[in-house]
């Protein structure tokens, strides 16, 4: 049996770090959104008794230190399955390390592959609680589409669809690791607070302005990525809604009313280094193939 699977990134339209949770996290609350730039997870059944990963990437680990097989092996021993074998293949697009989930979203396809492979062993809850246990964003981007996240990143509440728009994603070369920013935030004196309830007002209702005037991200407060300023600046100069860094960056996103003046500002940013990829939002994280 072999099963194709979608998986998409996320960005954050918004990010504030409440404080500490009794188990070292943080306890957070953001507005994520999944967009159109996908990783393409293959699942084939196979006969080795073991879980095997290749990926197109070549600097990602594929043994057991590796998101997806995390995901498999742990969907197997929760599920109660023997396992006959398994192929994953991953074919990266979401740039690594860049605030969009990547890897995440490749362990949620996984779960969500394996779960149709197998008959739906587990029920919607295992699969979040699995979800979970891999890693904070594997929740959302499990269900993905427009959501408040809390908690740890894992109480999910669906808000409405994002008005059509075009985001343009410009990843520097750096790459951050998740857990020194959260370092980087705790070693802060002061950190400016944005206004949590007005941004969820305004995504209750769908209010695209006013989610653009009440976006933050707290973590660009102690992630230093160089071009920030300079991304930032060329993207309201052609015409952005809004401008911010994703998750624990490097990445930002420009969100654009025309694919006219998102087409002109990804030519503009080809005179820095980065990359740059120009998507939209969608309603769901995972689709089959
Ligand atoms: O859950 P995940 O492994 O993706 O998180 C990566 C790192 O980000 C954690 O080791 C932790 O340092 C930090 N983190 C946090 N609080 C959260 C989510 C992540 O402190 N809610």
């Amino acid at each position: 049996m072999t099963l194709q699977v979608r998986a998409a990134a996320k960005i954050n339209l918004f990010l504030d770090i409440l404080g500490r949770l009794d188990d070292g996290y943080h306890s957070l609350q953001m507005l994520m959104q999944s967009v159109s730039l996908y990783d393409t997870v293959s699942l084939h059944t196979t006969c080795s008794g073991d879980i095997s990963l290749t990926c197109s990437h070549a600097s990602l680990p594929t043994n057991n230190t590796n998101l997806a097989h995390r995901a498999a092996a742990l969907f197997f021993s929760y599920a109660n399955l023997q396992n006959p074998g398994l192929a994953i293949h991953v074919e990266k697009r979401i740039p690594l390390a860049a605030g969009l989930a990547g890897g995440s979203a490749d362990a949620a396809a996984v779960l969500a592959g394996l779960n149709r492979l197998y008959d739906a062993p587990l029920t919607g809850a295992q699969l979040d609680e699995v979800a979970l246990c891999i890693g904070s964003d594997v929740p959302f981007c499990l269900h993905g589409g427009t959501q408040l996240a809390q908690n740890r990143g894992e109480v999910l509440s669906p808000l409405p669809a994002l008005q059509n728009c075009f985001v343009l994603l410009a990843k520097p070369e750096q790459s951050v690791s998740t857990q020194e920013a959260f370092a980087a935030f705790d070693r802060k004196d002061y950190i400016y607070r944005p206004h949590g309830v007005r941004l969820l007002d305004a995504a209750a209702r769908g209010d695209f302005a006013k989610i653009c005037s009440f976006a933050a991200n707290v973590l660009e407060q102690v992630v230093e990525v160089p071009q920030r300023v300079e991304i930032k600046a060329i993207m309201r100069e052609h015409g952005a809604s809004l401008a911010q860094m994703s998750g624990s960056g490097p990445t930002i996103f420009g969100l654009f009313l025309t694919q006219e003046e998102a087409l002109r500002c990804q030519t503009a940013l080809q005179a820095l280094p980065v990359e740059t990829y120009l998507c939209t939002p969608v309603a769901s994280a995972i689709r089959f193939d």
